[in-house]
């Protein structure tokens, strides 16, 4: 290969050109994949070129061969899940990210990579309105932040578990509500608390957490022998987006002693606009908190801020210094105390950039435009009689289902809707998601792409009324 087709220049030059043509006809592409599993797999070769490849062929095959199979998650037709934005300012940093390729592991490993991320967070918190003395730690998703947390959470309850393991210890118990993520479940098995310690209390009728059950809940299992070391308040819970009720499930922590996680990993990122504070209202009594910048915050994935009110114990749980790690510098942070990887990513470029790009007012902005997209949507809903709402909109995330006049019963209705989903998402124009609540299946739609604007909904909306018609008639 000549060293030319490799420069920086001429790569650069194509990679900008690729990115541009994706850009400009993003639109057209059908959100959703519409390959057969295997289908990629099929089109490769099974072993590696011997020799290298001109950068051509390469993007040749980028268009050909990846992109029919790629979802497209930046398209303003994504609604599934949590709508997301790899914003232009997020992607060039990651761009420059890739380009300084350093690891964050110590101080001195990259000073940069160190202060950037201290003071890119104390920016989220302020923006946020959260406590600007929590420290805190950028992760590459909510997952492991809550793993991270709860890891803290068990080092404060367990201090031995770090040197002996589990074995022999308390029979430890973990709670968060019905509708908390899997991530904690997840959690719990990778700590080695075990799925059938994660108590999942039951949620009104909004979906957030009961209080008074979670006190029940702590106060059998104390009688029976287990040591409550922790319960998880979610903040936009993954089906419904509720807001579990954090100042009164804090109460319930200092009283019983108990570490307090918030998982506020989509709709924490609301509190930018004003509007949205409510959100977080007493999470400031959080021991640990996570928001993803890269839910609803426009940064690309992956970027998620993990806080702490006590970062001794997090330091506690997973400070280890082989003799190869050991460094001279005092005072300093050297993030890999606080978590069980060493190497990290300089992430916090993109969040930074992002804030430059946009400021917290043009940020507000786009999550007040955003929600009330989703409220208008909802209101389409609303004003129509053979669909409806199936939870409250708190942010924008809307939950409905179709809901033909006289057809009441549960299992049709989830069928019908299934039905309905596939034949939206086949149009290629839009993708949704689905959800189930309280039983009831239901489509789930998500506002999070700086791109989706009306037009977009009003196109979903038309998709979905055009395809409850064609079913119906059938
Ligand atoms: C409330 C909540 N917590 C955690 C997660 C997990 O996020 P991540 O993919 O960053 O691990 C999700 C994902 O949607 C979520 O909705």
């Amino acid at each position: 290969m000549k060293t030319e087709a490799l420069s920086w220049d001429h790569l650069l030059a194509l990679a900008a050109q690729w990115v541009l043509g994706y850009r400009s006809r993003i639109g057209d592409l059908p959100v959703l994949a519409r390959v057969q599993p295997g289908w990629l797999t099929a089109q490769l070769p099974a072993s590696p070129p011997e020799d290298g490849e001109p950068p051509e062929a390469w993007f040749s095959d980028l268009d050909n061969i990846i992109l029919p199979a790629v979802t497209h998650w930046n398209h303003p037709g994504f609604l599934g899940y949590f709508g997301i934005t790899g914003s232009p300012p997020g992607v060039v940093a990651d761009l420059v990210s890739s380009t300084l390729n350093v690891n964050g592991m110590l101080w001195k490993t990259c000073p940069a990579l160190t202060e950037l991320e201290q003071v890119v967070l104390s920016w989220y918190a302020q923006a946020l309105g959260l406590p600007t003395s929590w420290f805190g730690v950028i992760t590459d998703t909510a997952s492991t932040s809550t793993l991270l947390a709860l890891g803290a959470a068990r080092q404060r309850a367990f201090p031995g578990s770090r040197e002996r393991g589990l074995t022999g210890g308390p029979k430890l118990r973990l709670y968060c509500s019905q509708e908390a993520h899997s991530s904690v479940d997840k959690a719990a098995m990778v700590l080695g608390i075990g799925r059938e310690n994660v108590v999942r209390v039951p949620a009104d009728a909004q979906f957030r957490m009961r209080p008074d059950l979670l006190a029940d809940a702590i106060q059998q299992d104390r009688n029976a022998g287990y040591l409550p070391f922790a319960v998880v308040a979610t903040v936009g819970t993954t089906s419904s987006t509720s807001v579990d009720p954090v100042a009164e499930m804090a109460e319930v922590c200092r009283e019983h002693g108990l570490w307090l996680h918030v998982d506020a990993a989509y709709a924490g990122s609301a509190a930018v606009a004003p509007e949205f504070r409510w959100a977080l209202s007493g999470c400031e009594l959080a021991d640990s908190f996570v928001a993803n910048p890269h839910k609803w915050f426009f940064t690309p994935i992956d970027c998620s801020c993990l806080f702490t009110a006590h970062p001794e114990t997090f330091r506690q749980a997973y400070s280890l210094v082989p003799a190869y790690l050991t460094t001279d510098a005092a005072g300093v942070v050297d993030l890999m105390d606080y978590s069980f990887q060493l190497g990290r990513r300089f992430r916090a470029l993109k969040l930074w950039f992002v804030f430059r790009a946009y400021g917290t007012k043009g940020l507000a902005e786009a999550i007040r435009t955003h929600v009330a997209l989703a409220h208008e949507f909802a209101g389409w809903v609303e004003a129509s009689q053979d669909f409806e709402l199936l939870a409250p909109v708190p942010f924008s995330v809307v939950n409905f289902r179709w809901h033909p006049r006289g057809l009441d019963d549960e299992a049709r209705l989830a069928k019908l809707n299934g039905h309905l989903l596939q034949k939206v998402n086949g149009s290629g124009k839009v993708f949704l998601s689905h959800t189930t609540l309280y039983g009831r299946f239901a489509l789930h739609l998500a506002v999070g792409n700086l791109e989706t604007n009306r037009d977009w909904l009003e196109n979903a909306w038309l998709e979905i009324t055009r395809a409850a018609q064609t079913l119906g008639s059938c």
